[in-house]
């Protein structure tokens, strides 16, 4: 994909690097939608169903906002689910046209120019998913914290995220003594805070993945142009290496916004590649590190106690993080290994190490030793500021399966954390 191709039209060209500019998850695990509605598939748009309630919770309503749909909407693929083959009330095809984004169950409505999480009831990527009401009040709740803190100008520069706090639910009775909820997501489309110089958002995972041919089974299409994150170096005057660039406009300000929304939030981003954007403008500098999917991210409640970070105590059963004890026979608590998780894991292997990996590929002389010690100097500041104990001396990660809801995960764990 030419970078150039965000000047003729930014969100057709941000759609194609979110359906076909991907390497895909680094699990290799690519559970996803059915063939028509999924990223990879060449239809541009498909439409959204509804699902009639009369006991409609609305989250965040908001005036400025106009919700596309009174009603909860619905992926086509659930319309024959197993779940709502027993539901009786009414399911009606809709006029709301969306596209797919790498996540099979986030679209993009552009009629809105806001993206639409569905609830969907199977395994995309290695879980099961489900939209229920703790989780749409911890998006809220996530949304509200981290844009408090961007209100008050605490945060660096580049800290930004899709808002998402605003959504809709109903409670589906399947039979007398069975519920279940069903939520959708609406999440703006847009970077908050909004500024001037914005034009395009750029996933990622894009910036060092290889073009997929649509409608393929993930095969890359024969012509390649340079990665993205090249493309990018490229057009910078005031960077002369690709490793400046990369430590100075993209990691740094990413580390940096992984450990505002930590130190001064409490709230523990899930950092991925597929999590994570950065916004540029229209002369591609590197504006923006743009955090979405705010309700996967931890809210870590016994941080926010040390820090005196305010929050409301809601959603107690859905990641709501507290300090544990390790359990017998494990070396750290749930609490010290989910830390390394997201950090050393998910944002260390699923975006720092494969844009490094790409960036010394196309520069064989980019010195990765000095990288990395640049970046653990760079982070030390912060991790600092934790407590001693707060991140495990070892760094985790898991096996790449996928896991059921009753399965115990497995974790491994390794010496010398790379990025701390
Ligand atoms: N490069 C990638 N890295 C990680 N996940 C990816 C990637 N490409 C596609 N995916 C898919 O994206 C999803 C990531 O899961 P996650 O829970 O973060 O997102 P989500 O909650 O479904 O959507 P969103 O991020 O829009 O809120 C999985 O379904 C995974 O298979
Ligand atoms: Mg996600």
């Amino acid at each position: 994909m030419k970078l150039e191709e965000f000047w003729n039209n930014p969100i057709e060209a941000y759609l194609k690097a979110e359906r076909y500019v991907n390497n895909g998850s680094r699990s290799g695990i690519k559970n996803t939608t059915s063939l028509e509605t999924s990223p990879l598939s060449s239809i541009d748009e498909f439409e959204l169903y509804s699902i009639e309630s009369d006991d409609l919770i609305c989250i965040g309503q908001d005036e400025e906002f106009v919700f596309p749909s009174k009603y909860v909407l619905i992926h086509p693929d659930l319309v024959e689910s197993e779940l709502l083959l027993s539901y009786k009330g009414c399911i009606s095809r809709t006029n709301i046209k969306v596209s797919p984004t790498a996540s099979g169950r986030t679209t993009y409505c552009s009629a809105y120019g806001c993206f639409i999480k569905l609830a969907y009831f199977e395994i995309l990527g290695r879980i099961p998913r489900h939209l229920g009401l703790e989780i749409l009040q911890s998006a809220f709740e996530v949304t509200n914290n981290l844009k408090s803190l961007i209100d008050a100008g605490v945060c660096n520069s580049s800290f930004a995220i899709l808002r998402e706090d605003k959504g809709l639910l109903t409670k589906l009775n399947l039979s007398d003594s069975e519920t279940y909820e069903l939520g959708v997501i609406f999440r703006e489309g847009k970077p908050y805070p909004s500024i001037q110089e914005y034009f395009a958002m750029v996933p990622f995972f894009s910036l060092f993945s290889k073009e997929l041919k649509p409608d393929s089974n993930w095969e890359l299409c024969e012509y390649q142009d340079e990665p993205l994150i090249v493309q990018l170096f490229l057009q910078q005057s005031e960077f002369s290496t690709i490793s400046d660039f990369t430590l100075n406009k993209i990691l740094k300000p990413l580390f940096h916004t992984y450990f505002d929304s930590l130190l001064l939030g409490g709230i523990e981003l899930e950092a991925h590649a597929q999590n994570m954007l950065i916004s540029i403008s229209r002369n591609f500098e590197v504006k923006q590190i743009v955090c979405r999917d705010l309700e996967s991210a931890g809210r870590d409640i016994s941080l926010m106690q040390e820090r005196n970070i305010f929050f409301n105590d809601i959603a107690k059963s859905y990641k709501y993080i507290k300090k544990t004890i390790p359990e017998s026979g494990e070396k750290y608590s749930t609490y010290q290994r989910t830390h390394s998780f997201m950090f050393d894991f998910k944002l260390g292997e699923y975006i720092v190490t494969p844009l490094i990996d790409c960036i010394c590929n196309f520069d064989p002389t980019v010195n990765r030793d000095f990288l990395v010690s640049e970046i653990k100097l760079f982070n030390r500041d912060f991790i600092e500021q934790f407590p001693s104990d707060y991140f495990p001396v070892q760094w985790c990660d898991y096996d790449d399966v996928v896991w059921g809801n009753s399965v115990k995960k497995k974790y491994n764990w390794y010496d010398n954390p790379k990025y701390r």
